[in-house]
């Protein structure tokens, strides 16, 4: 797949998509389990959720997701790698209110659908400020009034003030842009687009962050 944007770290290579979940756990140490799991316990989902999961994966916080869902419920993830459709498909096999859609979330595009959850998982942070605000924009017009924008991705901090053994790994492994969404208030980012009510979860010394942001007009 070619790359839009050649700086970006989400535009994955076809082995980091194939082996996606178990990069994670091993550049984690072990944690990344524990840590989705406990993000997606903060989203509060209910049991008749409509949910958005925008640049999707693997499927992962799919399956995790769903746990939390009654058969009203439903998910439909979004995503343009092959490799992440392969195993999705594969692993969500077992829920019937799951579905793929190939579709790239930063440019303006339609769904049958309103939602009361949009999450995106480590994606947001991988591309150029203006592509970000798309992105936003696409999730605050997919979602019913009052329903929430999960972003689960990096926090904001000092990548200068953090431990060798944490800023060595982040500075060879992230892209320029995730250097500079560290630094954005992303609360005053999501503001400027109608969200509001916001709340924060941290986790990893602060270096992850869940921000709930409820869509206000
Ligand atoms: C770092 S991975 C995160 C996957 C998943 N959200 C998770 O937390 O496990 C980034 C994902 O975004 C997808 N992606 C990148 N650019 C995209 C785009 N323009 N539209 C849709 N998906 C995209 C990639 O294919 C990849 O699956």
């Amino acid at each position: 797949m070619e790359k839009l944007y050649p700086e970006s770290g989400v535009e994955l290579n076809p082995f980091v998509s194939k082996h996606y979940d178990k990069l994670m756990n091993i550049l984690s140490f072990g944690k990344y389990k524990s840590f989705i799991h406990r993000a997606v316990r903060d989203m509060n989902i209910q049991k008749e959720d409509v949910i958005l999961d925008l640049g999707c994966g693997t499927g992962r916080n799919a399956c995790l997701m769903a746990q939390y869902l009654g058969d009203k419920g439903s998910i439909t993830g979004l995503d343009i790698s092959e490799a992440m459709e392969k195993q999705f498909t594969e692993n969500c096999r077992r829920y019937p209110n799951i579905e793929f859609i190939n579709r790239r979330i930063d440019q303006p595009f339609q769904l049958d659908k309103t939602c009361d959850k949009v999450l995106i998982s480590f994606v947001l942070h991988g591309f150029p400020q203006n592509i970000r605000e798309n992105i936003i924009k696409n999730a605050f017009k997919h979602l019913r009034p009052g329903g929430t924008f999960n972003i689960l991705d990096f926090g904001e901090f000092d990548m200068d003030a953090m431990p060798f053994y944490y800023r060595i790994p982040f500075q060879k492994g992230e892209c320029p842009y995730a250097f500079d969404f560290i630094k954005r208030d992303l609360k005053g980012m999501l503001s400027g687009f109608g969200f509001g009510d916001f709340e924060e979860h941290l986790y990893f010394h602060n270096y992850g962050r869940l921000m709930v942001a409820h869509k206000i007009s």
